[in-house]
């Protein structure tokens, strides 16, 4: 599942840079029985099969450095990922990323041996790979080095705590559409000043939670005051 992901975009960079190492573990290699078995049936239910904890304390002991690693099980009862728990792992030495699968996860593995509990959203995954993997992306933009140019990971969408401003590229003009006339206008301080209030507006009208008047500059609250407060997508 993670060879084709982590083969592309942002985390192959990082790899390649030698900034980030990514190990895949299978939990069956930390089994002790004939079967290998990571699962078993639930106590006081009947349906469905739980992962026992002895294999992924195995596991997580076993591939767990000296000096500072945290533990985390994917899972949707965790802290939801946004930008700044993408920061803090980034700035971590090792983290240890545990999938969850089938209908759930011992929970000794969550209160004895995790750091915390992370999800990427309100809904259910039937594993907790895809969720590892967005975690690891999301992650690997705010090591250093890792994006491109000096501040693009700044001015990403929820850095400053707003969405980002709109971009365009060639042609001027497609099927009568027009790119904004004061992108060719050469005044940087003009571009600037266009952008921040179309990241402000569309903030504003899209992810009016995120908006915290308390972080914005006078002349932020000066443009948002200008921006009627609706939701475009609900
Ligand atoms: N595993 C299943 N659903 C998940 C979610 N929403 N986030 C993280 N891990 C999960």
């Amino acid at each position: 599942m993670f060879t084709g992901i982590f083969s592309g975009g942002v985390v192959k960079r990082a790899l390649d840079r030698d900034v980030l190492r990514i190990e895949v573990h299978d939990l069956r290699d930390f089994t002790t029985d004939k079967h290998r078995q990571v699962d078993d049936r639930p106590f006081g239910g009947l349906e469905g099969m739980v992962l026992k904890p002895e294999p992924i304390f195995r596991a997580v002991e076993a591939v767990r450095q000296d000096g500072g690693s945290k533990v985390y099980l994917l899972s949707p009862q965790g802290r939801t990922l946004d930008a700044e728990l993408a920061r803090e792992l980034a700035a971590e030495r090792q983290i240890i990323l545990i999938c969850g699968r089938y209908e759930g996860v011992d929970e000794r593995v969550a209160e004895h041996l995790a750091d915390g509990e992370i999800s990427i959203g309100d809904y259910v995954l039937s594993g907790g790979e895809l969720a590892a993997a967005v975690v690891v992306d999301a992650a690997a933009r705010f090591i250093p080095g890792v994006v491109g140019k000096e501040g693009s990971v700044r001015n990403d969408s929820f850095c400053g705590g707003i969405l980002d401003y709109p971009q365009y590229t060639r042609p001027r003009e497609f099927r009568g559409l027009k790119v904004p006339a004061v992108l060719f206008s050469g005044d940087h301080q003009k571009v600037e000043r266009w952008r921040r209030t179309k990241a402000l507006e569309k903030t504003a009208r899209q992810r009016p939670d995120l908006v915290k008047p308390g972080a914005l500059s006078p002349e932020d609250r000066k443009l948002l005051e200008k921006i009627p407060n609706e939701r475009t997508n609900k």
